[in-house]
């Protein structure tokens, strides 16, 4: 048995308000403390969308009352809330933009309004972007001409694995995340999977891509889940939504990653505890860890999961490390399988959250 801190999850879709028939703050952070996480970072792409006052106290408000895990909320980045959203940089856990096409409303379009966002955002709180391509170009030049600090989520492609690493070179402040379905799966799964079920954004990459990012683990921060639940329904539909759930699979994906030498466990806490907890200024959490059976193995069954997403891209695959129990703050929160935490148990990290550098 191996003890860790509590992983600290800065990327998951907890669909709330708006989607809830896929996942709510209950079940998404359930599905957290079955996976090893004691903390989540939520994204704002959810209907509406998280981008005033209004929409993130009621998101809030939820959370509070259902959240088994600490939490935090993203702002989102539009192109209405320019002005308003300095002002709510003290309750989040820092501002999401999403420069290419996904899932759901949010998106912010045009140059002018994303350099005005760079411009009025407190460099205290994180900017977090969904840029691929030409777009994560931009967002690292807008990054470098206001010196500030820039996390580029799910890096899928090799350009832009070599862009970050020559970003950082440079001494930008840039970190970034990647998440297991890129490093586990590519285009070549795209047969098996299923065209709707392996709908994904960033898609599935080459196996030059997923090469090119294991070779640059120096340069990956932070293992993200981007945990996405749509339902089976939705994703065998003739309208695909994009995204996978991850949460109550990464850690035992990264631990076959372990298991072949590939990575080691201080790679896993680095990436999956220290550092996003210092990227998003997470408060520590005391007497908080979970205990994982290192050598035990299991198989992948999505009936078997928290999440209310009923479906999961890695079904059938054998993962090691069987997590055996999870403490949050004193309490055990987790044990064989059951989730013990309460709905509205978990915290807001970033209730009055200080943004002054
Ligand atoms: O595949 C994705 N799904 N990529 C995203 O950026 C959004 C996410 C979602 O919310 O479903
Ligand atoms: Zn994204
Ligand atoms: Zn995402």
């Amino acid at each position: 048995m191996i003890t860790l801190p509590g992983l600290i999850d800065p990327h998951v879709h907890l669909r709330e308000p708006g989607g809830t028939h896929k996942e709510d703050f209950d079940t998404g952070t359930a599905a957290a403390l079955a996976g090893g996480f004691t903390a989540v970072l939520a994204m704002p792409n959810t209907r509406p969308p998280l981008t005033d006052g209004g929409t993130l106290s009621a998101a809030k408000f939820a959370a509070g009352q259902k959240a088994r895990c600490d939490y935090g909320i993203y702002l989102g980045a539009g192109n209405e809330n320019i002005t308003i959203a300095p002002g709510l940089a003290g309750r989040v856990c820092g501002m999401k933009m999403y420069l290419d096409q996904t899932y759901g409303p949010l998106r912010l379009d045009g140059l002018y309004d994303l350099m005005r966002h760079f411009q009025t955002w407190p460099k205290a709180s994180p900017i977090a972007v969904h840029a691929e391509g030409r777009s994560l170009a931009a967002a690292l030049l807008l990054a470098a001409l206001h010196d500030r600090a820039l996390h580029v989520c799910h890096v899928s492609r090799k350009e832009e694995i070599l862009l970050i690493r020559a970003a950082k070179e440079r001494g930008f402040k840039v970190t970034c995340e990647v998440a297991p379905h890129h490093l586990f799966l590519t285009d070549e799964d795209l047969p098996h999977l299923g065209l709707g079920r392996a709908e994904v954004r960033p898609r599935l990459a080459t196996v030059a891509d997923r090469q090119a990012l294991w070779e640059n683990l120096a340069v990956i921060d932070c293992f993200a889940t981007d945990h996405a639940p749509h339902t089976s329904a939705e994703k065998d539909s003739a309208d695909p939504p994009p995204g996978f759930p991850g949460l109550e699979t990464a850690l035992g994906l990264w631990m076959v990653a372990v298991s072949e030498g590939r990575l080691t466990m201080d790679d896993i806490v680095e990436r999956m505890h220290t550092n996003p907890k210092r990227i998003f200024r997470s408060p520590e959490q005391p007497e908080t860890e979970i205990e994982i059976d290192e050598q035990a193995t299991w198989v992948v069954r999505a009936a078997d999961f928290h999440t209310r997403c009923d479906w999961t891209p890695f079904e059938g695959m054998l993962l090691r490390g069987r997590l055996r129990r999870v403490r949050l703050r004193g309490e055990t929160a987790f044990d064989d399988g059951h989730v013990l935490a309460r709905p509205g148990t978990g915290r807001d990290m970033y209730a009055n959250y200080p943004t002054q550098t």
